[in-house]
Order: C-alpha cells, then sequence, then structure tokens
C-alpha cells in the first residue's frame, strides 16, 4: 500500500471518529479537498505577494520594485506549490512575463473569467475538471492603486524604460480598474483523479 493509500485511509477513519462522516461513511471527496486547499492557497499568494509588492514600493521604489516582482511571484508560487503538491502560478492573457501565458486548454475558463471578473464583491473563482486534473482558477481584478503604477495607461517614463528593458514583449500595461488582470492558477497532478477512484472503490 502506498503512502499516499495509508494516509487516505487514515483520513476517512479520522474524519468519521470525529463524527463529520457524511453519506455512509464516504470521505470528503478530493475535489472538496482540492477546492479547500486551493481557495487557502490563493489566499496565501495574495497576502504574501500583496505585502512583499507593499513593502517594496515603500521602502526602494517603483523603478526597483521591478525586480522584486520579478523574483517574488515565482518564489512564492513554488514555495506553495511544494508545500501542497500542487502547481501553483499566475496566468494572464496580456501578460508581462510570457512565462505566465494561458495555457491553451484553459482559454475557455479564462475568457469566462474575463467576462465577470467579480462575484458578490469579491474576486470570482472557477474550478473545473480538465483532461485528468482538478484547476482551480481565481480572478486577480486590476485596481487602481498600487497596480496602475506597474499596469495603468500613465506609467511614468523612467519605470517604462525599466519596465520594456526587463520585459521587452510586455503587454500588461493600460488596464483599467476593475478589468481582469489575471488569475492565480491551481493545478492538481493528474493523477490525482485516477487515485481517487483506485483508493475508494
Ligand atoms: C512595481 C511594479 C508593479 C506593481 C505595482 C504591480 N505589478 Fe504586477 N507585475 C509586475 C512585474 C515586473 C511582473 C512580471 C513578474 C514576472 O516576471 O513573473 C508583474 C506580473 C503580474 C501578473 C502576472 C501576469 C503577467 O502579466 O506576467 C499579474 C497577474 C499582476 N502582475 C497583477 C498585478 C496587480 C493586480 C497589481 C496590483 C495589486 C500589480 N500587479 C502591481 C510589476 C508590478
Amino acid at each position: 500500500m502506498s503512502p499516499n493509500r495509508i494516509r487516505n485511509l487514515f483520513l476517512v477513519t479520522a474524519t468519521c471518529a470525529f463524527g463529520a462522516c457524511s453519506q455512509g461513511g464516504t470521505s470528503p471527496s478530493k475535489e472538496a479537498e482540492f477546492l479547500r486547499q486551493s481557495e487557502e492557497l490563493t489566499a496565501r499568494f495574495q497576502s504574501e505577494l500583496q505585502m512583499e509588492l507593499s513593502s517594496a514600493l515603500s521602502e526602494v521604489g517603483p523603478v526597483d520594485a521591478i525586480g522584486v516582482c520579478q523574483s517574488a511571484a515565482p518564489a512564492i508560487g513554488a514555495r506553495l506549490s511544494e508545500d501542497s503538491g500542487f502547481t501553483v502560478s499566475r496566468i494572464a492573457r496580456r501578460n508581462r512575463n510570457a512565462g505566465n501565458r494561458i495555457p491553451p486548454e484553459l482559454e475557455a475558463l479564462y475568457s469566462d473569467l474575463e467576462t465577470s471578473p467579480m462575484q458578490d464583491g469579491s474576486p470570482r473563482s472557477i474550478h473545473r475538471t480538465v483532461g485528468e486534473r482538478f484547476v482551480y482558477l481565481r480572478a486577480i481584478p486590476m485596481q487602481e492603486q498600487p497596480c496602475s503604477t506597474c499596469h495603468g495607461s500613465n506609467i511614468d517614463p523612467a519605470l517604462s524604460q525599466v519596465i520594456s528593458q526587463t520585459y521587452p514583449e510586455d503587454r500588461a500595461v493600460g488596464f483599467e480598474p476593475g478589468e481582469l488582470r489575471g488569475a492565480f492558477l491551481i493545478e492538481s497532478a493528474s493523477r490525482d483523479l485516477t487515485e481517487q477512484s483506485q483508493s475508494f472503490e
């Protein structure tokens, strides 16, 4: 028995033992657990990035904050991926870093978020099974402050020059508040779906 299966069995037992076991002893589904973790991971990504960004903006100013954005976002994504076992990243149609482009199979989901980035006053999220994996997307809406300093229509020329030196193919400018700036993306490993049917049959 693989360590994962042992862990799953333990989870079923522990959940039932604590009385949260509904519907005849089934464990909470992998999908529900994926969703719960995705919500937590995107909240952490957002707050950690916001902290790094606002301290960089106030300590070194926007020009030097470019370097912070360049290294901080991928580093946070990598650490959250390692912690969770999922793949945690950011994607955008009009991206600054082409490495953040939308994977073709998620195009339709992204377009859906684009048509309405907000729901009940919060960034909207969507989750689906795509191929063999679960995916979760959470909207990152454009805000006036501090985002328009680096993604708006009226970027300071000195800053604009540094951005285009670092990102010659930059497409992430000219955004209006409320538009979809990008999305957090959480993806499970494809084996997760197969494991679910094997572990709980
Ligand atoms: C100091 C300038 C700066 C500010 C302020 C800033 N960003 Fe960015 N942003 C960047 C840079 C640089 C990148 C490219 C990072 C990389 O290389 O992965 C980026 C990338 C992104 C991406 C990833 C997709 C892409 O375009 O490559 C999103 C989404 C994003 N920013 C959203 C925001 C939002 C929302 C705000 C406001 C809360 C914001 N940014 C504020 C500089 C900034």
